[in-house]
């Protein structure tokens, strides 16, 4: 049998490679199409080699463009590449317009799949991302969901618990896997940081899409800089318009190019406090006990919430968010982290799997 995983994005990469990993070593025979949705160097090569990917199989350079024309490309582009190898499963990641096109392709084409990180709802059809999300786990026939109440959302859709397995977050697999690379002192240094320094990443449509809304938190985000110096590793989306609303390097802003996987866990790591709007930001910040304050009207991941180190603010409110944050530091309010995120999640998605393909359940 041959398993396809489909990837696209970064934080499919991060997701990705412990079951990658794990499959590799149950001797599943598999293969990574890379759809190139994400394609600079920064936002995709340097992934491959801090997780220690193998390269795709193949590369469908589908690139940026509007929702409907990236994913007309990407489901032209899947479509034939999944003719052409004829997995017997495709594994989809996250909520990314990628997996959104390969869930659909296969749907259509009778090829089994799997998608991890399934179950996630921030129940906010106005991200891109929700509506990825619900139609991803509609169409999938394995779902792997990396913490409990997405069991509860998944079944309130109506999708049989049979085909729903919890199994621990991926993400926190990588993030374990790297801890002992995470080193602060040297990107700090190379990126000029006194020592008590903050991180921000902010991409999502929402905050960056328009010049009211980057105007808005670039300014929450300046005043915030003036009680502790942030550095911004920049996602390409928003570089222009936070630019242009004032988000540029000064005294106590730096803005810097996208890091490496093992470069941002390390400046994560070593952080007086995160802001985010990122998904990914929110779990990786929870497990390393890092105060983190998304910027954001909800999330997918209460969990970060309830059970981690996660705060959901408005702009308005960010800057005495992060004083309070500061003054405090971490407070995970469970007094526990969530259940399952200890790096054995990509084991048990493989466990799953191959006994999956070994049932009676190949494709004819
Ligand atoms: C995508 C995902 C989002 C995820 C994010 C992770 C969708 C709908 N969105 O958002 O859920 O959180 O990835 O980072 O799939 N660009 C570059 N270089 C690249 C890639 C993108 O310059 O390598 C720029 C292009 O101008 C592009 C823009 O970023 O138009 C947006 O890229 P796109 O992949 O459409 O969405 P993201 O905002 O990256
Ligand atoms: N990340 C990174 N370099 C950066 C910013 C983020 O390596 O400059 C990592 C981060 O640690 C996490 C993943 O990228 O593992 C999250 O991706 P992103 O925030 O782009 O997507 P989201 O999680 O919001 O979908």
């Amino acid at each position: 049998p041959l398993v396809l995983h489909v990837l696209g994005a970064r934080p499919n990469f991060v997701k990705a490679a412990p079951v990658v990993r794990a499959l590799g070593e149950l001797g599943v025979r598999q293969g990574i199409i890379h759809t190139g949705q994400h394609y600079d160097a920064l936002m995709s090569d340097v992934f491959f080699a801090d997780l220690g990917l193998p390269e795709p199989i193949a590369n469908l350079g589908v690139g940026s463009g509007s929702h409907a024309k990236q994913t007309a490309a990407l489901l032209v582009g899947l479509e034939e590449v999944v003719q052409e190898h004829e997995p017997d499963l495709v594994v989809v990641y996250g909520d990314v317009n990628s997996t959104l096109a390969a869930i659909l392709v296969c749907a259509k084409l009778g090829v089994p799949t799997a998608h991890v990180e399934a179950g996630l709802r921030s129940y906010d059809r106005g991200m891109p991302e929700e509506v990825n999300r619900v139609v991803t786990d509609a169409l999938a026939d394995l779902l792997f969901a990396t913490s409990p109440e997405a069991l509860a959302y998944l079944a309130s859709e109506g999708v049989p618990a049979a085909k729903v397995h919890l199994v621990g977050n991926p993400m926190i697999d990588s993030l374990f896997a790297a801890l002992p690379s995470l080193d602060p002192a040297p990107v700090v240094e190379r990126l000029g940081l006194p020592a008590r320094y903050a991180v921000a990443t902010l991409h999502r449509p929402a905050n960056v899409d328009t010049a009211e809304a980057a105007k808005e938190l670039v300014e929450a985000v300046l005043e915030v800089s003036r009680k502790v110096p942030v550095v911004v590793p920049i996602h390409p989306r928003g570089k222009a318009r936070l630019a242009e609303a004032g988000l540029v390097d000064g005294e106590t802003v730096k803005v810097v190019d996208p890091l490496g996987y093992v470069d941002f866990l390390s400046l994560v790591r070593g952080a007086a406090l995160v802001v985010t709007d990122s998904g990914g930001v929110q779990e990786e910040t929870t497990m390393l006990g890092v105060p983190c304050l998304t910027v954001r009207p909800n999330t997918e991941r209460p969990i970060t919430i309830t059970h981690g180190t996660n705060r959901l603010v408005t702009p308005a409110l960010l800057p005495a968010a992060a004083d309070k944050a500061l003054a405090d530091g971490a407070v995970t309010p469970a007094g526990e982290l969530p259940v399952l995120w200890d790096g054995k999640a990509g084991p048990r998605i493989a466990k799953v799997i191959s006994a999956w393909l070994e049932g009676d359940n190949l494709a004819p």
